[in-house]
């Protein structure tokens, strides 16, 4: 990346989810380019291993601090920590879900949760640091999506609706602030190889992504907006997933998430 890039997205950086995988990756490519980081992420531990890492690599400032962005309370946190820095890139990693089951069979709680991250979550960043780039009219915003939000699908029912939020709001927000200067991207992943699917326990098959892959294409990406699927696989399935026959994407969708936690499609009712 050129010193442009940091003039036009530094002097810091806001990671939402930037303690691991893709939101890590992210971090390193931006540290590179010489800007500031600010992580957030709930534990600690990773976050405070992230820190030394990057310390020791680029010759930056890392700030990190454990929060979640579930919580009610994300506008004051937020303000609190972001008062004296000039954001000029966020990338609004978290979210992603982890297990999957029918709607119904699941407590409301958990769905609420992921709508609080999804939604709740880059609606408030987006908002409270978006602002000051459109005064300063530069910046730019990256919202992680996924292949899962291009349709509906049995077993995701909440993560794929959350995750389709995050496309349409990118294309809206990019739409306004184009204009500004400022660069927003809704980066469409598919499986990718982090430390939270290992956790998981999901069977991604053989074609995931590296998490410094998708990093470094939604990085190349930024300017280009409003939509990048990152992977060559990824964007052959989305041209077949948009079909004007959504019985069809639906069916496709939920087949791939019953297959990947090894759950019954079509779905047996007798259970
Ligand atoms: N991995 C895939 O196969 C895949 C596929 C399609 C799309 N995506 C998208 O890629 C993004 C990253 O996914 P991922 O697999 O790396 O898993 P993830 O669970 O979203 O975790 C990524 C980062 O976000 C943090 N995080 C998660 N929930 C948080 C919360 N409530 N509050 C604050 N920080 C939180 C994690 O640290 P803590 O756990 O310590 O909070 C970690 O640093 C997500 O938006 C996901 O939808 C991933």
């Amino acid at each position: 990346m050129t010193a442009d890039f940091k003039t036009h997205y530094g002097p810091w950086a806001l990671i939402a989810g930037g303690s691991e995988g893709i939101g890590l990756e992210f971090a390193r490519r931006i540290a590179a380019a010489g800007i500031n980081l600010l992580l957030l992420a709930r534990r600690p531990e990773p976050l405070a291993a992230a820190r030394k890492q990057l310390l020791s690599e680029y010759p930056v400032e890392v700030r990190t601090a454990s929060l979640d962005l579930a919580e009610e309370a994300l506008e004051e946190t937020l303000a609190e920590l972001t008062a004296e820095l000039e954001i000029g890139l966020l990338v609004y990693n978290a979210g992603a879900m982890h297990g999957a089951a029918l709607f119904h069979d699941d407590s409301l709680a958990k769905a609420r949760q992921l709508v609080q991250l999804n939604c709740n979550g880059p609606v408030t960043l987006c908002y409270h640091l978006g602002g000051p780039m459109r005064e300063r009219r530069r910046g730019g915003i990256i919202l992680l999506s996924s292949m899962s939000g291009l349709t509906g699908g049995a077993y995701i029912a909440t993560y794929t609706a959350t995750k389709a939020f995050d496309i349409v709001f990118a294309e809206a927000l990019w739409a306004e602030l184009k204009p500004y200067g400022v660069n927003v991207l809704g980066l469409i992943a598919g499986a990718t190889d982090t430390p939270a699917m290992t956790r998981s326990g999901i069977d991604m098959g053989e074609h995931a992504m590296r998490a410094e892959d998708v990093a470094k294409e939604g990085l190349a990406a930024l300017e280009d907006g409003p939509l990048h699927i990152a992977g060559e696989n990824n964007r052959l399935f989305a041209s077949l997933l948009r079909t004007d026959d959504r019985r069809q994407s639906i069916e496709m969708m939920s087949q791939g998430a019953a297959g990947m936690y090894h759950l019954p499609y079509p779905i047996d009712i007798d259970d």
